[in-house]
């Protein structure tokens, strides 16, 4: 399968944009990227929260809503979560993600 194209939006208006293969997690292609304020410091365990994201709405209905695992681990970011959160390292790169917009908190 072939990588898809991620677009990382920082706060300030500033974008990244780089290729993804498939199977690799949000948080994982954010750091290869260096995106900002991206950490995955729990290294995707689903315990730091430090890899949240605000999916664009309009692809909000692909990636999905946060599992229930993930769910009460939004209400520990650092920047209050929105009806859009997700934990990066919960999303996994798939063909029907290409084109992908993330938005990183301030
Ligand atoms: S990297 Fe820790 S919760 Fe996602």
């Amino acid at each position: 399968m072939s990588a898809i194209t991620v677009t990382w939006v920082l706060h300030d208006g500033a974008q990244i944009t780089a290729a993804v293969a498939p199977g690799t997690s949000m948080m994982q292609a954010a750091i290869a990227a260096n995106v900002p304020r991206i950490l995955g410091d729990c290294g995707g365990n689903l315990a730091c929260a430090t890899c949240h994201v605000q999916v664009a709405p309009e692809w909000a209905s692909r990636t999905g809503p946060a599992t229930d695992m993930e769910d009460p681990m939004l209400d520990m970011t650092e920047v209050e979560r929105g009806p859009t959160s997700r934990l990066s390292c919960q999303i996994i790169a798939d063909p029907a993600l290409d084109g992908l917009i993330l938005h990183v908190p301030a």
